[in-house]
């Protein structure tokens, strides 16, 4: 699939490099292309272009830039190259601007995924991946091998159904449809617990488990 990655930090670049792997055609958006490029840590694993280019060039867009920015990056990559696109949501609304613990800059009654499906209507915006860290999104396996929970939130079937599939390709196994796009709500809180439980567990490779 032509998938465009909207965000060039560490999550941006694990899921590019995973879904390289996997065999997708992957490029890679930024606003400035040249300074992207010459940031000492920055490698990439798939082209570096513009984020209207990444769009441009994609069936599916993934957002992994910072959740109080989110709506602004989809902006710069222009509406007219995400309509009718599955945009697969990765961001938390996280604020750490009076240091840690940081809160939610949106929560409780909406979430940065409704914000970007009320700002790109004619875009199919999926929440998902957001409640692990980046190695565990791209390699699931890693972890118990695979026996934990992800979940999916938004309001178009077919959207939800095609990010599955790139889920199941990721090797996610356990993979929760919560509902429409207010469910992203509830996911992106769960946010404030994981980041409480990374001292005390003294490792960002954990997750949540459904028993049902
Ligand atoms: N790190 C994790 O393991 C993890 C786990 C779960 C969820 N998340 C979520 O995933 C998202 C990405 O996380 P990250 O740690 O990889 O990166 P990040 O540092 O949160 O975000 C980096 C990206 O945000 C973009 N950005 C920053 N300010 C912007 C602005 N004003 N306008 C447009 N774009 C802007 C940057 O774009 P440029 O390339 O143009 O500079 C950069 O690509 C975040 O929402 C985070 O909460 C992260």
């Amino acid at each position: 699939m032509k998938i465009g990655i909207l965000g060039t930090g560490n999550v941006g670049r694990t899921l590019a490099a995973r879904l390289v792997e996997l065999g997708h055609d992957v490029v890679i958006g930024t606003r400035d292309v040249a300074a992207t490029e010459a940031k000492a840590e920055a490698e990439f694993p798939a082209p570096l272009r513009t984020a209207p280019e990444a769009a441009a060039h994609a069936e599916l867009v993934i957002n992994a830039t910072g959740g109080q920015v989110s709506v602004a990056a989809l902006q710069g990559a222009g509406a007219e190259n995400l309509a009718g696109k599955v945009i697969i949501d990765v961001s938390n609304p996280l604020d750490f601007s009076n240091g840690f613990p940081p809160h939610l800059a949106v929560c409780n009654t909406d979430s940065v995924g409704e914000q970007i499906q009320r700002a790109f209507p004619d875009a199919r915006v999926v929440k998902t991946l957001n409640t692990v860290n980046a190695e565990i999104m791209a390699y699931p396996a890693k972890l118990a091998d695979g026996d934990h929970t992800i979940f999916v939130s938004g309001d178009d079937a077919d959207a939800k159904a095609t990010v599955t599939q790139l889920l199941r390709e990721f090797g996610w196994l356990d993979i929760v449809d919560v509902g429409d796009i207010t469910t992203a709500r509830g996911t992106e809180m769960m946010i404030i617990q994981w980041v409480r439980l990374m001292g005390p567990l003294g490792t960002l490779a954990f997750n949540y488990k459904l028993v049902r």
